[in-house]
């Protein structure tokens, strides 16, 4: 939800119009590449089909913009509520989560028809003048879809890697030349403490967690002006990261004893190599790049391991935004930079009601916060008062870090 939508001026009916389009576009032209059988399986029960990906987010549309604001919409199948209902109790019972790959039908066509029923309905509704609540629905499912863009694609990379021919969902590029060569030591930026003013007060979209904004009190820090590499992993992890139980937070150990974790997930060595599985399929892992697919846990030890700490969000946002912050690179579009702020309410944040207010705030339990973008993060989706949230074990996502230290 808008972190305030009565106090805020709603989008433009046009500019949310191209906005829909643009949206419900990239989400069809990156399932694109997919059979029915890519899209119809699920990996893990984190991880959805993404044809329940194309469907969900058109059930959203359907259910908080169309069914409430048009009176003669006409449900496109009174079955789809139960199966593409993720999570809102207020709306009603709903396929469980782990067994979303049975959905063998509907089949890909039909759920594109099922997106195309919904287009049509929020296209004429968006022309005919809506009220202010309705725009932001609207703004509200998009931001949602773009969302579910980049888990499509995290999680076809998760289904994809567990196929013994590692497919590629896109072609591969030419190998980069220059791979072999160690990145740049990173440099700490220094940035002074006090009472600082974090999350979003602007007058953009933003999800209602990202608010209110806030006085928040921090202490002086430092921050790498860079995101660890994986060549700084690979030394991690000969120097006997994962076999240190010294460097671990008891739950961490547990899943490193538990899962036999040895290396970022998805590396593979081979002759003495590190190799990867990428959405363009098997690539050797470039030292220079920004480590990806690494849990909470992993971050926590790597950052002892390095003398360092994970920044708190107050710390990552007050840097992204304040000028003594220009030197900071890889803010966003390489990887989610773990923080080691729990996901919680902000000082006088309420969840808005009716069935958004399921959005966020009810997981504000148990998750770490994320902050910054990664390489599958939609274009203008992210902004410095972001918050990703993920559990503190959860590998698969575009998941690296940036150290901190105390100054
Ligand atoms: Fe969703």
């Amino acid at each position: 939800m808008p972190t305030a939508p009565s106090a805020r001026r709603p989008a433009d009916p046009l500019d949310l119009l191209q906005l829909y389009r643009r949206v419900r576009a990239d989400t069809a032209r990156l399932a694109a590449p997919l059979s029915d059988a890519d899209a119809t399986v699920q990996s893990m029960p984190d991880a959805s089909p993404a044809k329940w990906h194309l469907a969900h987010t058109t059930w959203f549309f359907e259910t908080m913009v169309a069914v409430p604001n048009s009176p003669r919409y006409r449900l496109f199948d009174d079955r789809y509520g139960f199966l593409f209902n993720s999570y809102y109790e207020t709306v009603g019972a709903r396929q469980p989560r782990p067994l979303r790959g049975m959905l063998t039908r509907p089949t890909l066509e039909e759920v594109a028809a099922y997106r195309s029923h919904v287009d049509s309905a929020v296209e004429t509704l968006l022309e005919s003048g809506p009220s202010a609540e309705v725009l932001d629905l609207v703004e509200l499912g998009c931001h949602h879809e773009q969302q579910h863009q980049e888990l499509l694609l995290t999680d076809i990379l998760h289904l994809f890697a567990q196929n013994p021919l590692r497919p590629a969902y896109r072609p591969a590029e030419p190998a980069d030349a220059t791979q072999e060569a160690a990145a740049e030591p990173a440099r700490f930026h220094t940035f002074g403490g006090g009472i600082v003013e974090i999350g979003h007060g602007g007058d953009g979209f933003a999800f209602d967690c990202e608010g209110p904004r806030h006085r928040t009190l921090i202490e002086p820090y430092a921050l790498a002006d860079r995101l660890v590499t994986n060549g700084e992993w690979i030394a991690f992890l000969q120097d006997g990261g994962y076999r240190d139980p010294l460097l671990w937070l008891s739950e961490g150990w547990a899943k490193v004893q538990a899962d036999g974790w040895r290396a970022p997930l998805y590396w593979e060595e081979r002759d003495g190599e590190y190799w990867t599985m990428t959405l363009r399929g098997m690539q050797p892992v470039d030292r220079k790049a920004p480590v990806v697919h690494v849990s909470y846990f992993e971050a926590d030890a790597f950052a002892h391991w390095a003398g360092a700490r994970l920044p708190g969000e107050a710390e990552w946002e007050h840097a992204a935004t304040s000028p003594a912050g220009r030197g900071l690179r890889q803010l966003s579009g390489d990887a989610w930079q773990w923080t080691r702020s729990a996901f919680a309410p902000y000082p006088r944040f309420a969840p808005s009601p009716g069935a958004v207010g399921e959005y966020n705030g009810k997981f504000m339990c148990g998750q770490f916060v994320l902050r910054g973008g990664s390489c599958a993060t939609p274009d203008g989706h992210s902004r410095a008062s972001y918050r990703n949230f993920f559990p503190p074990s959860a590998r698969w996502q575009f998941s690296g870090l940036r150290l901190a230290r105390d100054a």
